[in-house]
């Protein structure tokens, strides 16, 4: 098989899909062909791919016609979908819930995987893109706030007097919540936390930090069978909306990762909260490409409004693009081991395999998912 992986062309993309240690288990049994410069921005010069095995091809051109399987990171743009070869396979993070962008694929006749579609079941805890590139982006979002913070985070009792330790606020506690308070916590910084999932309390306490409830009615669920959050009721959505505000006003950081899959961002923090924050309180919105948890947050923009600086930066895990890369790249590669006969290299695409299942999208040009 020849493997390819391109230079990633998405503004503000800096990751790539490989790296040397997973390129020399690739060359092992395949023959890996990468772009030149496709790692610089993760720090990884051509000649590290080359001593691992890899050939260096000179543009994108070259790249996509050799390709028989593309390892990238995001979706193809338009200009690359003119480039891959008829009878290529693709895996990457393609956005699988933007239905059009998928017929794209099968147009193309491509065989496509979504890595973001990986169940969450302890087989494919290797290969879980979105824990991986989350847990980066819990900790660079508390990086970010602590710098446009015009305050210290611990609290110190100095000559001149005491500092109060700052206090963070985290709305929504999956992978990327939890870092969030566990980068926070080493800061110095005194926590509070809120999800619709009660199942998160123990790790939030573990954690060091506080919860923070909204008591569920009788017969409520917030959770589906899968761990996802669930679209919540008008009235616990009201008793929320108290909560948030009465926390909110109280903190210096405000730090939201709410998601619920396949469907908008839950809008948490309303203009009137932020209105009514500390001048200098900081919000840092990771919801934000998915219509944001706070209506004033602006994609891939710092604002300030009401005194308040929101930071919605929409790919957290680029800025961390050396780690970001390391593990999507072994991610990747337990993926695509999947595809394989371990022993001859040979392809075998088993469909009946759940997480081959999971995140196909099309195959030899028919739209599996619809
Ligand atoms: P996510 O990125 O989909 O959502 C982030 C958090 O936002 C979740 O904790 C969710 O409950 C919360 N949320 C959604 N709506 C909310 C609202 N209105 N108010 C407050 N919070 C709200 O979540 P992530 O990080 O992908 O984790 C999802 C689930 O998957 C969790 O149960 C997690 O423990 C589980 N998981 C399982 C793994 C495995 O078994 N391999 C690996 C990683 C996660």
């Amino acid at each position: 098989m020849q493997i390819g992986v391109p230079l990633e062309i998405r503004a503000g993309e800096r990751r790539v899909a490989a790296t040397p240690e997973t390129v020399k288990k690739l060359a092992a049994l395949h023959s890996v062909f990468v772009q030149a410069g496709a790692g610089l921005s993760a720090n990884i010069p051509d000649s590290e791919f080359e001593a691992a095995g890899a050939k260096i091809v000179e543009d994108a051109k070259a790249l996509y016609a050799a390709a028989q399987l593309i390892l990238k990171v995001r979706g193809l743009e338009a200009s690359e979908f003119g480039l891959v070869r008829d009878d290529a396979i693709l895996v990457g993070l393609l956005s699988p819930h933007e239905k059009e962008k998928m017929q794209t694929y099968s147009d193309r006749g491509l065989t496509a995987f979504a890595l973001e579609s990986i169940p969450r079941i302890s087989r494919a805890q290797s290969m879980d893109v979105l824990s991986s590139q989350a847990n980066i982006g819990g900790y660079k979002s508390v990086i970010l706030a602590a710098n446009a913070y015009g305050r210290f985070f611990p609290m110190l009792m100095t000559a001149a007097g005491t500092v109060k330790a700052a206090r963070v606020l985290v709305l929504g506690v999956g992978v990327a919540g939890l870092q969030a308070i566990a980068t926070a916590k080493r800061l110095g910084a005194v926590i509070e936390a809120f999800d619709v999932r009660p199942a998160v309390k123990e790790q939030v306490l573990s954690l060091g930090a506080k919860f923070v409830e909204v008591p569920l009615s009788e017969g409520e669920a917030a959770e589906t069978s899968g761990g996802y959050a669930k679209e919540m009721s008008e009235d616990y959505k009201r008793k929320q909306a108290e909560l948030i505000h009465a926390r909110a006003i109280q903190s210096d950081i405000v730090i939201t990762t709410a998601l619920i899959p396949g469907r908008p961002a839950p809008v948490l923090l309303k203009e009137e909260t932020v209105a009514a924050m500390k001048h200098g309180s900081v919000v840092v919105d990771m919801a934000v490409e998915f219509g944001g948890n706070c209506p004033l947050s602006e994609k891939d923009s710092v604002v300030e409004k009401h005194g308040v600086t929101l930071i919605g930066y929409s790919n957290l895990p680029a800025m961390m693009a050396s780690d970001a890369s390391a593990l999507y790249a072994r991610n990747m590669l337990n993926f695509i081991n999947l595809l394989f006969e371990a022993k001859t290299g040979e392809l075998k695409i088993d469909r009946e395999d759940e997480i081959i299942a999971g995140t196909l999208i099309s195959m030899n040009g028919e739209l599996v998912k619809k």
